[in-house]
């Protein structure tokens, strides 16, 4: 039998390429699995249109503006939000997230768009998340665990970006933020986060 909670939980991983967050997430949504809760996986950007237009084009090194690439990531997040959050959510299950609007803040405010105003302009429609965990690594090591076939010019490039992207991820404040070093051992991490989602997993009373 599922067990069932009152209501949905929405949890966030969040953190620079090679941060680690999609193991992690894959890693949590097993361990709630096996515990009996209804658990579903979500990614952004997702699989759908915009995601794979936003991600087809980004990969074409300046073929958008910043403010191009900021509507379509938002674009991409208003489906997933009535499509695939909302309705996880409102029939009561856990939604592991890998990404949200924090990466938006992050990626498209290290290119100069005021951090401000991409949170307002997501918040008027997306769900509020119950946390946010935020793996920290700098920009080399999480570069290095993701190199593929970059030139050396691009990784410079790509790791200056990076670093701000980090900065700002470090910035992230409030009571629903959990900031973890991503460095550390695989499963520790993974023990980390389970003590923070735990709690948030009240019975249906
Ligand atoms: P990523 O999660 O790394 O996708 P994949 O694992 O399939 O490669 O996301 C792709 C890139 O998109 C990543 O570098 C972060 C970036 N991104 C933004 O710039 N803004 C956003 O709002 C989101 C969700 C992602």
């Amino acid at each position: 039998m599922p067990r069932k909670l009152k209501k949905g939980v929405l949890v966030v991983l969040e953190g620079i390429d090679g941060s680690g967050k999609t193991t992690q997430a894959r890693s949590l949504l097993r361990r709630l699995r096996y515990r009996g809760y209804r658990a579903v996986f979500f990614r952004e950007p997702t699989r759908g249109p915009w995601g794979r237009e936003v991600k087809r084009l980004a990969a074409r090194a300046d073929s958008l503006t910043p403010d191009e690439e900021l509507e379509l990531f938002v674009r991409d997040r208003r489906e997933n939000v009535a499509k695939n959050l909302v309705p996880a959510l409102e029939a009561g299950k856990v939604v592991v997230l890998d990404r949200y609007y924090f990466s938006t803040i992050a990626y498209q405010g290290a290119k100069g768009i005021d951090t401000g105003k991409i949170r307002r302009m997501n918040e008027v429609f997306a769900v509020r998340p119950d946390l946010v965990v935020v793996l920290d690594v700098d920009a080399r090591a999480g570069l290095a665990r993701v190199r593929g076939r970059k030139t050396r010019d691009e990784l410079f490039e790509r790791e200056d970006y990076l670093v701000r992207v980090a900065r700002i991820f470090r910035g992230f404040k409030g009571p629903e933020f959990v900031h973890l070093d991503g460095r550390g051992d695989r499963r520790a991490v993974g023990r980390a986060i389970w003590a923070r989602v735990a709690p948030l997993l009240l019975p249906r009373t």
